[in-house]
């Protein structure tokens, strides 16, 4: 199998997790390379479900290593928590899940500052997941971040910790007048004995990949997120804090470019977002709560519901552009079952202008009108169906529809269910 990155192509949640998990049986190396403990990515296997926020998502597969690379803020307590679920039901985790020392940790004061932010704003939230992210990248960006590779020296941990420890609670008590309900010493006997959980995993991961590639190894890139909450490219300021496009992989991951030969766009069959910000095709009546209800549209991190609507070809075609996607996997086609007709957005109008192309910025978004075509619905279980050959004529026009729109790229999967054994292979690697 080629080195293969997986990317959401929406706004989060496509169902990266599911295809990832899919595609671990013939990965040797699965690696995170953005993001923190924002994500949530729902597993499947053997009629066991596990939601993963920090743990890369090929971990049920008993020999598959996963890696955590340089570009994820780390949230140390998250992933304990996750290790002992996984050991918990007897998966092994020893030499085979590895921790990269330049990635930052998220601490329990990045929480605090990030939910204190959003308190101040108002109308104006994002809407983030409270996990710190934010708070954390920034403290990288400004250069007073600690790395989990500090906490390989003892005394130098501690006396970061003390600065950054000070500093934070200086702009909790005078800045949104607050207080952390943790002391200094409190955090310090925590990291301690973290620390003593996740040092023998915590290495060089840009090195380990290396070899890797020089033994003809599978890699499997694990993005989190999706293009339309990407720093730069998303719908900024309703973004996370991460580079979440595919090249960002390069040095999220301590890879060359040539390490990639496949990126693969994960598009889900309609649209969702969760937290605040533009959305063109969204369904706010009750077309929207039965795509919600149907495709169990509920924050895998938060439990917010998922604003829902209908498949935006203008967004996507914007996310083949940011990331050169070379296939797609099409997820959550099932859960247009049970509808009569369902709609596809082909471009915009605005001010009775057409618009093909997604504006690079979201103030371009305001006044947009999606242009919708409407499609017959099959209105038939397409669930249990594992050949393109078996689902039905309306189900295989609006794939293809989806795809003529997409610059016709190759469809690499078509997800029909949530198991792993719920997945038509269409056009493989
Ligand atoms: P991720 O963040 O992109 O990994 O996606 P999430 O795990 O947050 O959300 C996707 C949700 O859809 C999860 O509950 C999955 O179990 C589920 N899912 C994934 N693929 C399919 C599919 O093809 N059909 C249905 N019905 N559910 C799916
Ligand atoms: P996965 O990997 C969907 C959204 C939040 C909020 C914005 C900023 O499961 O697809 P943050 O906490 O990152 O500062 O929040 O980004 N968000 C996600 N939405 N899926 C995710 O991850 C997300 N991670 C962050 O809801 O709007
Ligand atoms: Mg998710």
């Amino acid at each position: 199998m080629p080195n293969i990155a997986i990317i959401g192509s929406q706004w989060g949640d496509e169902g990266k997790a599911k295809i990832i998990d899919y595609l671990s049986e013939k990965a040797d190396v699965i690696i995170r390379f953005q993001g923190g403990a924002n994500a949530g990515h729902t597993v499947i296997a053997e009629g066991e479900q596990f939601i993963f926020h920090m743990v890369p998502s090929g971990i049920m597969y008993p020999t598959k290593v996963c890696i955590i690379g340089n570009g994820v803020v780390f949230d140390a307590e998250q992933f304990i928590a996750e290790v002992n679920a996984l050991r918990e039901k007897g998966i092994s985790l020893d030499n085979r899940l590895f921790i990269s020392d330049l990635a930052h940790l998220v601490l329990p004061y990045h929480k605090v500052l990030d939910q204190a932010s959003e308190s101040t704003m108002k109308g104006k939230k994002i809407g983030t997941t409270g996990r710190g992210i934010g708070p954390a990248y920034a403290d990288k960006v400004n250069r007073i971040g600690i790395r989990t590779g500090d906490l390989l020296d003892w005394s130098s941990f501690e006396s970061k910790l003390t600065t950054a420890f000070e500093q934070k609670r200086f702009i909790i008590e005078n800045v949104y007048n607050g207080s952390f309900d943790f002391s200094l010493n409190d955090l310090i006997d925590k990291y301690k004995s973290i620390s003593e959980i996740i040092i023998p995993k915590i290495c060089d991961t840009g090195s380990y990949i290396f070899n890797c590639l020089q033994q003809n190894k599978n890699l499997l890139f694990e993005g989190a997120q999706g293009t339309f909450l990407d720093i730069d490219h998303g719908t900024y300021p309703f973004v996370t804090s991460s580079s979440t496009v595919s090249g960002c992989i390069c040095s999220g991951a301590g890879v060359g470019p040539s390490a990639i030969n496949e990126v693969v766009g994960i598009v889900k069959a309609y649209t969702t977002r969760v937290g605040n910000g533009p959305f063109p095709t969204e369904l706010t009546g009750e077309t929207g709560d039965k795509l919600r209800t149907k495709g169990v549209e509920f924050g895998a991190t938060t439990g917010r519901p998922r604003r829902c609507g209908w498949f935006d070809s203008v967004q996507v075609r914007k996310a083949i552009q940011l990331n050169g996607f070379t296939r797609i996997a099409l997820t959550k086609l099932d859960v247009l079952n049970n509808f009569d007709e369902i709609k596809i957005c082909t471009h915009y109008n605005k001010n009775g202008e057409n618009i093909e192309q997604f504006p690079s910025s979201p103030i371009g978004l305001d006044n947009m009108e999606p242009v919708f075509e409407t499609h017959p619905g099959w209105e038939t279980d397409i669930s249990q169906c594992k050949k393109m050959s078996e689902l039905p004529e309306n189900a295989v026009n609006y794939v293809k529809r989806i795809q003529e729109l997409c610059y016709s790229i190759p469809i690499l999967i078509i997800s029909v269910g949530p198991d792993r054994s719920q997945t038509i292979e269409v056009e493989p690697l």
